[in-house]
């Protein structure tokens, strides 16, 4: 069925994510033919980002997508461990470095470290969200080893620097990176916005606009709706007049503080905020258009249509991936008992596999599909 094949399209995607991340490990010059087209594939493949301001809501957001089925039936989707930076000044003379909770001895004093984590400058968190299906999850430790396992819990990054206040050049590599990202035309930006502050401030609006001028791929979605002085309401953004993106804004009733401290679950924090919109004289009316379960199948509709539109251009790219790694193989030398060999070969079956699919997808679906 198109769903089922879909759901291999998306396991494939995340498989060659993976795989051009080995490859990228391998370090620059060792890649030869094959290093040059696979990180442009990454770069056509799709990923999310979730930006916003401190407390504006992002990690409710994210846990109220993540606890759900997001993505078609059967396969869920995990952060690449979201990050939380601490800035920390010390005694002058002392180089810049930076040190994880989970590390506490190792010092990174070389930023290309911190890639693995995808770190977000202090003022901005930034949640890069990759597609992972469960399934391929024990295949992709045995391909990444368990090290770099992806998971929801946070990394906590410190850094530690004696220019206080100052953009540090580390500060400064962290956002040059997050632009890096959420620059791509194939990151899909989630710009949460709280209503209780000025939407005109917004972090993420402001990130959103420099990126993606047009908001092709900015989805608006403002959080704390409940939390909005009495009287006022944010009819303008949800009706789109105040801020227009091409996608519609959807606004969120996430747990309140409170609500964690009770162990309110998700599924009763759902019922309510299905209840505010529903009930809401001021958003009765959009009721079925707001809310985390109404933002989470925007989404998965948007990413479905994304990998579509982007299937003959994937596919052109894996063919040229397939034979550059063929003929890297073959000046190797085959059998290749080495590291790099099996690599690349793994690598080089993931393509073909993705390449087969591909062509299953266009042969059996109709574009524009009717499932
Ligand atoms: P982050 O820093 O952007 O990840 O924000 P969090 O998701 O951690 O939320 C920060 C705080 O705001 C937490 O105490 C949440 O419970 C609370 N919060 C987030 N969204 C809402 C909301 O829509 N309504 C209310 N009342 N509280 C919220
Ligand atoms: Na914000
Ligand atoms: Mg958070």
């Amino acid at each position: 069925s198109q769903m089922a094949t879909m759901e291999s399209l998306i396991s494939l995607v995340n498989r060659i994510q993976r795989a051009c991340t080995i490859l990228g490990d391998y370090g620059g010059d060792s890649g030869g033919a094959a290093a040059a087209s696979l990180p442009t594939l990454w770069e056509s493949l799709p990923s999310v980002a979730v930006v916003g301001g401190q407390s504006s809501g992002k990690s409710s957001v994210l846990e109220s997508i993540v606890g759900r089925d997001f993505l078609p039936r059967g396969s869920g989707i995990v952060t690449r461990r979201p990050l939380v930076l601490q800035l920390h000044k010390t005694e002058p003379g002392i180089t810049e470095y930076a040190e994880f909770l989970h590390k506490q001895r190792e010092r990174f004093t070389d930023f290309d470290m911190c890639l693995i984590s995808q770190p977000a400058p202090d003022s901005l968190s930034v949640y890069i969200v990759t597609m992972v299906r469960k399934e391929i999850q024990e295949e992709t430790d045995k391909i990444i080893g368990k090290s770099k396992q992806i998971s929801p819990v946070p990394i906590h990054m410190s850094i530690y620097s004696p220019n206080e206040g100052q953009p540090e050049s580390i500060v400064k590599d962290i956002e040059s990176m997050v632009r890096l990202y959420v620059e791509k035309p194939n990151c899909i930006i989630l710009a949460i916005t709280p209503a209780n502050q000025d939407i005109a401030t917004s972090d993420a609006i402001k990130l959103a606009r420099e990126v993606d001028p047009e908001g092709e791929r900015t989805f608006g979605v403002l959080t704390k709706l409940d939390l909005m002085d009495k009287g006022t309401n944010a009819q303008d953004v949800l009706e789109g007049r105040a801020y227009p993106l091409q996608h519609p804004w959807v606004g969120i009733v996430n747990r309140s503080q409170a609500d964690i401290n009770k162990n309110v679950d998700m599924i009763a924090a759902r019922q309510r905020e299905h209840e505010f919109f529903s009930s809401s004289p001021d958003y009765g009316h959009l009721a079925s258009r707001m809310g985390s379960e109404y933002l989470a199948k925007l989404l998965s509709k948007h990413l479905e249509s994304v990998i579509k539109t982007r299937i003959p251009g994937i596919t052109s790219l894996i063919n040229r991936s397939i034979d550059e790694l063929e003929s890297e193989l073959d000046h190797l030398g085959r059998p290749v008992a080495i590291d790099a060999g099996a690599q690349l070969y793994t690598i080089l079956e993931l393509c073909r596999a993705f390449d087969r699919v591909f062509k299953e997808h266009l042969d059996g679906g109709r574009p524009g599909g009717d499932r």
